[in-house]
């Protein structure tokens, strides 16, 4: 069952679309509207708009959009029920009761409530009787007991029943338990835990929830780390192991690292800035949820082959998602655990300097770049002036070049201004590229090949673009609905999408609901987004009286060529009612 619209109506009041997104984005008015940095794709100029006269958002940079619900739903990792209490509870209002299905809502509950029962059970299985095993790994890893608290860490003993059995005798039942991915099924429907003889490493989100777990093999078996696959309530790759903690820390930058034992580590040693991703590649959101805590991001991977190559990555989505970029090359040991357990007690006086000593970004490229020229040789100093290049044409600001500029001119024994020529040329070159993408992209849209919601657009522009114009309206002008249906039948909608929102609109307006209320609540998010596209769009804004008109037209028109297409396969006598009907249209 939906939310009372009288419900949604007060919580949309109450939260207000600009003062909510301005508590996460810096927004600046921009005519009618505000603009500001979208949270979530990275970008340096803002295309993501804030639109108050209805209450919602859209980026034109990722396509995102959708009311307030929709906003939180994203920016929060929540699901429509959870967006909706969070807001509830922000402006202060009671969820009505029992009015709307809330089932996926209570399962997850329940997946937190099983997920911390289980950590517990692994610390308390850790540190009792059957935990040796477990204890005296974590010990000879130079972990100690205050370490181990502090973490939740545990162990999962060698009974493939234990975790089921007490989850059981809890009241979780088989489903909430396969769910939260703690235990397998097989093909009887009996349930096995999924973790067994390992040391286990809680995951916690932003509001102190366990909502994962790693665990690790305490020999050289394989996997070494299993780690829960993704369930109602984690997403591997949008959650940081350890940020509930580096939220904390008075540090300006994050340290990134590869594993679990790195981070805890350097907690260890005082650097509760370290963060790691959960046994994936770094993500586009993982850069821009560290963008919400710091300016500045120290990539601290391994220095085996795959770490620097992952370094890299990290580096542009890093530098995308607008964040300053340190890399950190550990000298001694293949990663930050082993580097400070080999130091003992100087570890942590060590790690300090190899951080102070690290260079950013640019200047990591530059040292794995010289390792490759020999710049005693002329050629040599060609192929690094040539690379060079390319990395600093890709800056954005003029003054980080121009210091990199004075250092390789005098490197390589070239004049600063022939260096800068080169820059110019190629961001030229480059500029040309991204304008080329830039078009392509543009006509691609415009022709609709991208229109993943709309996938008729493709072939039916003209009448989809007056369908839109036509749902625009209605939306902006909602007591002009009779008119509309007096020059309009719904079935001449030809593409289904805008057929559907039509009529789910007009449905609305008849019942006297605003029409925009619950769409978060009715579409899916992709839906919701394209949507607020429609009713945003510079086009929509021009919708008047007289382009209402002409795209009515529009739609008759094609619906008329349409029918005549047709008409080859026709008998003679629907032949003649198709053209009495048209006539009729006609007047
Ligand atoms: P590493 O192999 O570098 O692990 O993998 P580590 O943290 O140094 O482990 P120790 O020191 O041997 O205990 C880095 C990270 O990649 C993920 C884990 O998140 C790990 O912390 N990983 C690795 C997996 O998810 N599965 C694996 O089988 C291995
Ligand atoms: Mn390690």
């Amino acid at each position: 069952m939906p939310l009372p619209e009288g419900f949604l109506q007060e919580l949309k009041l109450r939260n207000d679309m600009t003062e909510v997104a301005s508590s996460y984005v810096s927004l600046k008015k921009r005519g009618r509207n505000m603009v500001g940095l979208c949270p979530f794709h990275g970008e340096k100029t803002p295309s993501f708009n804030i639109y108050s006269e209805n209450g919602s958002f859209y980026c034109f940079g990722c396509g995102v959009g959708g009311d307030v619900i929709t906003f939180i739903m994203k920016i929060e990792n929540l699901d429509y029920i959870d967006a909706v209490k969070f807001l509830a509870q922000r402006a202060g209002m009671n969820m009505p009761e029992d009015s709307f299905d809330d089932s996926m809502s209570v399962l997850r509950k329940r997946i937190y409530e099983a997920n911390r029962a289980a950590a517990k059970f692994f610390y308390t299985t850790l540190t009792g009787k059957s935990g040796a095993k477990g204890l005296n790994y974590f010990h000879s890893r130079a972990l100690p007991d205050a370490t181990i608290r502090h973490f939740g860490l545990g162990y999962a003993d060698e009974n493939r029943y234990s975790l089921v059995n007490h989850l059981k005798s809890l009241g979780f039942n088989n489903n909430e338990i396969v769910q939260a991915n703690l235990a397998y099924q097989n093909k009887n429907g009996n349930i096995s835990d999924r973790f067994y003889d390992r040391v286990m490493f809680p995951i916690i989100d932003l509001r102190g929830n366990v909502i994962a777990f790693g665990g690790r093999i305490m020999s050289d078996a394989k996997p070494k780390y299993l780690n829960t696959s993704d369930t109602p309530v984690f997403k591997k790759s949008s959650n940081l192991f350890a940020l509930n903690f580096a939220k904390n820390s008075d540090e300006k930058a994050l340290i990134l690292c590869e594993g679990y034992m790195d981070v805890i580590a350097l907690h260890q040693a005082g650097f509760t800035n370290a963060v790691a991703t959960l046994g994936t590649a770094l993500t586009p959101e993982q850069a821009l949820l560290m963008k919400r805590y710091c300016d500045e991001v120290i990539i601290c991977y391994d220095s085996d082959e795959a770490g620097q190559k992952a370094t890299n990555r990290a580096i542009d989505l890093l530098r995308n998602a607008g964040l300053l970029v340190r890399v950190i090359s550990i000298p001694e040991g293949k990663d930050p655990d082993e580097f400070l357990r080999n130091k003992g007690d100087k570890g942590r006086d060590a790690f300090k300097n190899v951080i102070e000593g690290s260079g950013n970004d640019i200047e990591y490229r530059f040292r794995k770049m010289k390792t490759k020229y020999n710049l005693e040789l002329s050629e040599g100093r060609v192929g690094y002036l040539n690379e060079a290049v390319k990395i600093l044409s890709a800056l954005d600001n003029e003054m980080e070049q121009d210091v990199y500029v004075s250092t390789l001119a005098k490197e390589v024994g070239v004049t600063p201004d022939s260096i800068r020529h080169q820059i110019r040329k190629h961001s030229r070159s480059k500029y040309n590229k991204r304008q080329k993408d830039n078009f392509r992209k543009l006509q691609s849209d415009l022709n609709g090949r991208n229109d993943k919601i709309n996938t008729e657009r493709y072939k039916k522009q003209r009448v989809t673009t007056a369908e839109e114009g036509v749902i625009a309206y209605l939306v902006k002008n909602q007591d002009k609905l009779s008119y509309i249906s007096s020059q309009l039948d719904e079935n001449k909608f030809q593409t289904e999408f805008n057929r559907k929102l039509y009529s789910y609109f007009s449905e609305r307006i008849k019942n006297g609901d605003d029409a925009l209320m619950s769409v978060s609540g009715d579409f899916t998010p992709e839906e919701t987004a394209k949507i607020f596209r429609i009713i945003n769009s510079d086009f929509a804004k021009m919708a008047n009286d007289e382009t209402l008109r002409e795209n009515i037209g529009v739609i008759n028109d094609e619906y008329a060529r349409l029918k005549l297409s047709d008409i080859s396969s026709a008998s003679d006598e629907d032949i003649q009612e198709r053209l009495r009907r048209l006539r009729d249209n006609r007047k």
